[in-house]
């Protein structure tokens, strides 16, 4: 794949092509200390991989420990501790290596260190591929609100290599899949028609790099997420909540998991409120159904999952905001739905 993505201030590369372009920009920065970022998982399963791609001579490890749960202040003042012993100053890097909570959390150290250092996404699952390493989000969790501290800095460059969804999980392909299915509701009706008559996740490069594409072209539009933003949203204000509420019980949902649902719950609710055709959601949901165990969500789950919306760093005065779909490709933002319709659509998810 020779193709790049410009994203403004950075590019996002594939493969090969993106390595060698590291290696450039290594050679011409002259970075005073490179840091690479992993955690337990990509220090295991992907540094070997990472450091066979490339010819870097001398670099310091940070680790920090998967999982969203740790995605927290906590982890952060181990790193900057560890970046100040090692005495990281103003013109030192960080390569992020691994998934979402490593970018968005590396991302923020580089935010905040010495007023900001440069930084390198590399994405090494299908969910940070496709949404978390690109669009110059970075942030931690605040107890259970998500993404609740952060900034808006972007990376130097993004590096997207297939080869290290090898060392994935099959459900950590179809949590990443969830964001790959909605770039393509809200913006993609071509690519909505080819994945949803699959029955299985559809990821390959084409793919990863058509999704990649949608989310650049709608954070160009809207960097600040002030409108077509809010559209990458879309599923998220319940999957969010889902998340959350499942984060400390034995039913813990991965990202894209919760998220899923959170596509079926919108579109049910689209349909009611904006004519969302009900045929675009039948096979929504048969296409969710398919490739994504069923979650069991009891009442009284579902009145905690709504009490935490109140919390969604998305509302504004106290409002539940959705973003919905009145057709593929076409989201309305900032809409308040009632609570009794919300769990109408839970009872349709559960059906
Ligand atoms: N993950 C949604 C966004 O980057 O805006």
């Amino acid at each position: 794949m020779n193709k790049e993505i410009n994203s403004g201030t950075y590019s996002v590369l594939f493969k090969q092509k993106g390595f060698d372009y590291l290696s450039d920009h290594l050679s011409d920065i002259n970075y005073s200390k490179i840091f690479i970022h992993v955690d337990n998982n990509t220090k295991k399963n992907c540094l070997d991989l990472f450091l066979n791609k490339i010819n870097l001579e001398k670099y310091e490890l940070i680790e920090s420990k998967d999982g969203e749960e740790n995605k927290n202040i906590y982890s952060c003042l181990k790193l900057w501790e560890i970046i100040s012993d090692k005495n990281g100053d103003r013109n030192s890097l960080i390569i992020n290596l691994g998934g979402g909570v490593v970018s968005d959390m590396g991302g923020f150290i580089a935010s905040t260190y010495k007023r900001g250092i440069n930084y390198i996404n590399i994405p090494t699952t299908l969910l940070s591929m496709v949404d978390a390493s690109v669009g110059g989000k970075t942030g931690i969790d605040f107890g259970i609100l998500k993404n609740q501290i952060g900034t808006f800095y972007d990376p130097q460059m993004v590096i997207i290599d297939p080869d290290f969804l090898k060392t994935l999980q099959k459900n950590q392909i179809s949590s990443g899949y969830a964001e790959i299915l909605k770039h393509s509701i809200i913006y993609d009706l071509k690519t909505f028609k080819l994945l949803i008559k699959n029955d299985k996740t559809t990821h390959d490069i084409n793919t990863i790099y058509d999704s990649v594409s949608t989310k650049n072209s709608i954070v160009l539009i809207d960097k600040k997420e002030k409108k077509e933003r809010k559209s990458l949203n879309y599923g998220h204000t319940l999957g969010h909540a889902i998340e959350s509420y499942f984060l400390n019980t034995k039913k813990k949902l991965l990202h894209g998991e919760a998220i899923a649902i959170g596509i079926v719950l919108a579109s049910f609710i689209s349909n009611k409120l904006f004519d969302f055709s009900f045929e675009h959601v039948i096979s929504i949901k048969k296409h969710i159904d398919l490739i994504y165990s069923k979650i069991e969500i009891n009442e009284n789950e579902i009145d905690s999952i709504i009490d935490l919306l109140i919390h969604d760093k998305k509302n504004s005065h106290g409002k539940i905001n959705f973003v919905l779909l009145e057709n593929i490709a076409k989201p309305i933002y900032d809409v308040q739905v009632k609570t009794n319709l919300i769990k109408e659509s839970f009872k349709y998810y559960l059906s």
